[in-house]
């Protein structure tokens, strides 16, 4: 019988979390690349002419950090799975910014190709900077996570320890 979900650990409901979320967000922005190339394969002016350089960069962009960042994900489940003496206590917050820095920096790049102002993107480009801000306080979160293992909290540094004597 599967246990109820309070009493699986909390790394591994991150991680489970986060794996479907990286594998749901990749399948998205390929999705998203699928559609950039059909526009290329239609020649369509609205992507492709020197005038609309703008929004081709920008969802371009979406595009591949879209996908790039679901491989963060992924990456961030498996660290949960394979380092079991990560801190857990920032774990709830790390994931919180992770996920929501997965939907603002593609998002945001998307949003500001959909209308253009001569050569400046759309208002919508105003989420990538939040996105980027809340993915780099994920990863510093995470960083300290692992230089912090719950295990070694309160337990002597090992330059403290004692150290077998060799006769
Ligand atoms: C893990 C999967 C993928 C990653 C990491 C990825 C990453 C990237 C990156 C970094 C770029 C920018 C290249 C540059 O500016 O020079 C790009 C562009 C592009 N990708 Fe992907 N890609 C992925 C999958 C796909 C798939 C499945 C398709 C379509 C079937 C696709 C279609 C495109 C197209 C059409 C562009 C060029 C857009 C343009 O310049 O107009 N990508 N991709
Ligand atoms: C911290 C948030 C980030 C911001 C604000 C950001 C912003 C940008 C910008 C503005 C460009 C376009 C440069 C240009 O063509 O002039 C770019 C390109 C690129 N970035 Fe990021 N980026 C971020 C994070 C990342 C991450 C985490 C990855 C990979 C995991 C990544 C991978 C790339 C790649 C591969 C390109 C070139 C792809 C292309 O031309 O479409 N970026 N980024």
């Amino acid at each position: 019988m599967p246990l109820p979900e309070q009493l699986i650990p909390a790394k591994d409901v991150y991680a489970l979390r986060h794996f479907r979320l990286g594998w749901w967000a990749l399948l998205l922005f390929t999705a998203l690349g699928l559609a950039l190339e059909t526009l290329h394969g239609f020649k369509v002016g609205a992507y492709l002419d020197v005038s609309n350089q703008t929004r081709r960069l920008m969802w371009t962009l979406a595009h591949s950090h879209g996908t790039l960042l679901s491989i963060v994900n992924l990456m961030f489940s498996v660290v949960l799975r394979t380092f079991p003496e990560i801190n857990v206590g920032t774990l709830r917050v790390t994931s919180r910014c992770l996920i929501v820095s997965t939907v603002l920096l593609p998002g945001g790049f998307f949003l500001g190709g959909i209308v253009v102002y001569s050569g400046d993107p759309g208002l919508g480009i105003v989420l990538v900077p939040v996105g980027a801000v809340l993915f780099m306080v994920a990863i510093f979160l995470l960083v300290r996570a692992i230089a912090a293992p719950a295990s070694r909290q309160g337990a002597p540094t090992p330059s403290r320890e004692k150290r077998p004597v060799r006769s």
